[in-house]
């Protein structure tokens, strides 16, 4: 059965449910009230709106992020730190066999400020992206305002940690952040902190779990703490993982509340490698040559521990360095 063709419409022009299109390059990106279609020379896709534009959220706040950003099995971006790869069935055996994939490289200047219009011509009003379904309203329907806020919010990038002085401040009801249902039970009583004279700019400590309690968005990693090229970046999570993300560099995951089930892929292929569950207090390390999308029946909290050094995606992938953290 063939893929509804898209309406077509002309540049500046929107289409009868009020939406414009978009190109980069040979491809060409349009939605309607349910559906994002994406074209390319040698195929055609179809999304649902709503997973479309949750992704497209996430490659956006994140500037696309480490590796490879999956939209679902078929569609995505790779970072090169500079330049973007968009890429249709690169990393699909299927597509790649039948010689039906199709790959281009942008500045990130480019592909960041196309996707960026995209997400803010098709995103409705009461429509969050990085919200839980349960907590946001519907992305689908004919256009219907906008919402800017949501899309455009503050991503937390900590210089050295939470609540130092000049850093990111610790979250309050007061400054948006109240506690979220699922986390009602957590305390939110602070530690006494004594720096010594002379030290307060330097020590200081805040209820990790608290602070991650009044998380406002879901699968959203965000920087609280910085120690060289080593990064805290936890995350509250709800429903699924928007993108199935290929990695680029070995990622640790500590999971601190409830559970979270990972599917875990070849990063090439997709083939299926693993299911992982991960229960409070597992710890796991995400290989660098595997691709991964994480499923949450409850609001869980999860640490992702990050290396953020640049050299790392050359070294594995010129096998300087193994895939693994450790080779027994
Ligand atoms: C990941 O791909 O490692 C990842 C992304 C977002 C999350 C958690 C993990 O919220
Ligand atoms: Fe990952």
């Amino acid at each position: 059965m063939s893929v509804t063709a898209p309406i077509q419409t002309g540049p500046g022009e929107a289409n009868v449910d009020g939406y414009h299109s978009f190109r980069l390059g040979e491809f060409k990106f349009s939605r309607d009230e349910y559906f994002v279609y994406v074209e390319w020379p040698t195929g055609k896709h179809v999304m649902s709106a709503d997973a479309f534009l949750r992704a497209l959220q996430r490659d956006v706040a994140w500037q696309f992020f480490y590796g490879i950003v999956n939209f679902d099995g078929v569609v995505g971006t790779v970072n090169h730190y500079g330049t973007v790869d968009l890429f249709a069935g690169r990393y699909n055996d299927v597509y790649r066999k039948a010689e039906l994939d199709h790959l281009e490289n942008f500045s990130t200047a480019l592909i960041k400020s196309t996707f960026e219009e995209m997400l803010d011509d098709w995103t409705n009003d009461g429509f969050d992206p990085f919200a839980s379904p349960t907590e946001t309203g519907s992305a689908f329907g004919i256009k219907r305002g906008n919402n800017r806020a949501a899309i455009t919010r503050h991503r937390v990038t900590a210089a050295r940690m939470v609540s130092m002085p000049g850093d990111e401040p610790l979250r309050t009801n007061d400054n948006g952040h109240p506690i979220n249902r699922h986390f009602l039970d957590v305390p939110q009583d602070e530690p006494v902190k004594e720096a010594e004279p002379g030290f307060e700019a330097e020590v200081n400590a805040f209820n990790f779990f608290a602070y991650l309690s009044r998380s406002q968005v879901t699968w959203n990693p965000s920087v609280v703490s910085v120690c060289g090229d080593s990064l805290y970046c936890p995350t509250t999570e709800e429903y699924i993982l928007p993108i199935i993300h290929g990695n680029d560099r070995v990622e640790w995951f500590i999971q601190l509340s409830d559970e979270l089930i990972w599917q875990v892929e070849d990063r090439d292929t997709g083939a299926a490698l693993a299911k992982v569950t991960m229960r409070p207090g597992d710890v796991a390390a995400m290989p660098a040559d595997i691709r991964h999308q994480g499923y949450a029946p409850k609001r869980a909290m999860l640490l992702v521990w990050e290396n953020a050094d640049p050299d790392l995606p050359a070294l594995i992938s010129s096998g300087q360095l193994p895939s693994v953290p450790i080779v027994i």
